[in-house]
């Protein structure tokens, strides 16, 4: 009998390895979103190993073939269940040195035992998120992949599952230009299953989302809920209740989908009193939970308005990264850095520049702190590639999901420092359009450039914005601070301005003259030039200083940086307050 030995793959003649991988992909259209419904963890130990050659996906590893087809051994060039172990969630590279700089394929293992429950459940996978893209494999099967490193997605497996299954996930983080972002980021490319995996049971017919929002009229006393249902029973009646406000109500759904407005005034819920309330919704034999607060987030001329009330937004950037831990912070430290925050006197935060985790707003909702949130259509992207603004549109989609139900998001992000080219101003217009259709309640904005020549508020895409966010760097990487006052009297917006990044680097702990690059003096003396003008202009409704905390970045090599970017008013660890931190503290709590 002649045999084709089991491992001898002609993968070694192909260089489109990831071809046969292009379809199924998990996106928005097959998202739903959790609630508070119990999700069975597949988090802990996980058999791993780097695959710099993206070997797995290549050989398909993953069919696990150890003998030919007469039942002779054949060797493998892996071994799943002698794989050293690493912890999912995690980043891979803060786990072994050697990993610290690794780009590119990382094979995840685990077994998974199942026990059928109710007849007629239907069983999913959920990922809350892989950087960057995730190829998924079920008993030798591939289900699919997923792209975009930080926003959750979906498999189900209904009828695919045995009493033991073999659980293979190759998540690869190398830096490709088509990608979002393109292969160029300040920020470090953290790799790896870096959010929760778990497996959720739901009835046959269930339901897939619900937005339960204010109505933002300026009545404060209108909640318009909205419901789409997955499964045969796509017609029908969801019963709404809010018990603490003794409210129950319902709507009709028709063909999967239905909404409707009722007549509930709730607390309202802002940072000074971050009230949520259970809300259920009941759908055949489903039932839908979330902790959702109450309140208005709208634009009047050039004022924020907060429960109809003008806001100045009182913030600071961050982005996701712990020292210990890099993208896969803790709850803890979550909350240690909320605290901190609202310690410096702030109600707001730019999580910076991609979605952060479900557990960030979240807790934000329970700690009342304002949040902008952002897809990475940062800087130089493939502006003009149809497969690149389907993997933004889908990121953006997939996050509006997960947190529209939060009231502490109030604005969208469609980028960060784009130049204004026709290109870029069609897609990230259709990015802007896309956060209106989804979600009427919340603001559109963007951190935009400067224009180069004349200081000014030129950006085209403002047209499209409800709120202007603005990046400039003067008196660091521009030096002449005349320039900033030149820009407010050069500009003439009719929207609100938010400050969306302001800053310089300084080492954490170096002392000098106030005119010495990287000194906490020097920081301190821009941030204080800098709040003296910006506290002058009377469209600028918000701040947010970049940034909270150094972080690591691969770009960053001067001696005094060490591949961190040091415009951090914190240290990485969060330990330490520059000089800079006081001058923040002290404009905001002036404004308390
Ligand atoms: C840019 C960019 C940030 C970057 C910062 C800097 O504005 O938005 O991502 O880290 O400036 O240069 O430090």
């Amino acid at each position: 009998m002649t045999t084709t030995p089991a491992n001898f793959n002609s993968e070694i003649h192909r260089v489109d390895f990831l071809a046969p991988y292009a379809e199924p992909q998990a996106n928005a259209e097959s998202f739903f979103d959790l609630g508070t419904r119990p999700v069975e963890s597949l988090d802990g130990p996980w058999h791993f190993a780097i695959d710099p050659f993206d070997t797995c996906l290549r050989a398909r590893w993953f069919e696990e073939k150890y003998a030919d087809q007469a039942g002779r051994p054949c060797p493998t060039d892996f071994s799943f269940d002698e794989w050293e172990e690493v912890p999912v969630p995690s980043c891979w590279n803060v786990l072994k040195p050697e990993w610290k700089w690794f780009e590119g394929s990382g094979v995840y293992v685990r077994n998974l035992d199942f026990h059928p429950g109710e007849s007629g459940e239907r069983v999913f996978l959920a990922f809350a998120g892989a950087a960057y893209a995730a190829y998924v494999f079920l008993n030798g099967d591939y289900l699919g992949w997923h792209r975009g490193g930080s926003t959750p997605f979906r498999f189900e497996v209904t009828g695919k599952l045995k009493a033991r299954n073999r659980l293979v996930v190759v998540v690869r983080n190398a830096r490709e230009v088509e990608n979002v972002p393109t292969n160029n980021f300040d920020w470090f490319n953290y790799g790896g299953l870096h959010r929760g995996v778990g497996l959720v049971r739901l009835p046959a017919t269930f339901v897939k989302a619900a937005s339960v929002t204010l109505v933002p009229d300026g009545s404060f006393s209108t909640v318009a809920v909205s419901v789409t249902v997955d499964g045969a029973e796509r017609d029908g009646q969801a019963r709404v209740e809010i018990p603490e406000l003794g409210f129950a109500g319902s709507l009709t759904v028709a063909g999967g989908v239905g909404s409707a407005e009722f007549d509930v005034t709730p607390q309202l819920w802002s940072p000074d009193n971050p009230k949520l309330y259970d809300v259920v919704i009941r759908y055949g034999v489903d039932e839908w939970s979330d902790r959702i607060g109450f309140r208005e987030i709208r634009v009047d001329g050039n004022e924020v308005l907060l429960n109809g009330v003008p806001v100045f937004l009182r913030g600071v950037c961050s982005h996701e990264e712990s020292d210990l831990h890099g993208r896969s912070l803790t709850d803890e430290e979550i909350r240690e850095t909320f605290r901190i925050a609202k310690e410096m006197g702030c109600d707001f935060m730019r999580l910076a520049h991609y979605p952060h985790s479900r557990a960030t707003s979240r807790i934000a909702d329970e700690v009342g702190v304002m949040l902008w949130e952002e897809v990475p259509v940062y800087w130089a992207i493939m502006f003009d590639s149809p497969s690149t603004l389907n993997d933004a549109d889908n990121q953006l989609r997939e996050l509006i999901l997960r947190d529209r139900n939060r009231a502490s998001v109030i604005i969208w992000s469609v980028g960060n420092e784009n130049a204004d080219t026709d290109a870029r101003l069609a897609f990230m217009s259709h990015l802007a359009d896309t956060c209106h259709d989804l979600d009427p309640t919340r603001l559109v904005s963007a951190a935009c450039l400067v224009n180069p020549v004349i200081p000014a508020i030129s950006d085209r895409l403002v047209d499209k914005l409800d709120v202007i966010g603005l990046n400039e760097y003067y008196g660091w990487y521009d030096p002449d601070f005349d320039k900033l006052p030149a820009l407010f009297a050069n500009s003439h917006p009719s929207k609100p301005v938010i400050i969306t990044e302001f800053g310089a680097d300084a080492t954490p702990d170096l002392r000098g003259d106030a005119d010495e690059l990287y000194t906490e003096d020097h920081q301190l003396q821009i941030y204080q030039r800098q709040i003296e003008v910006l506290s002058t202009i009377d469209y600028i409704k918000g701040a947010t200083p970049w940034i909270f905390y150094d972080f690591r970045c691969p770009r960053r090599t001067h001696v005094l940086q060490g591949y961190y970017n040091r415009k951090g008013l914190l240290s990485p660890d969060k330990t330490h307050r520059k000089l800079a931190f006081t001058a923040m503290q002290n404009w905001y709590q002036s404004m308390m």
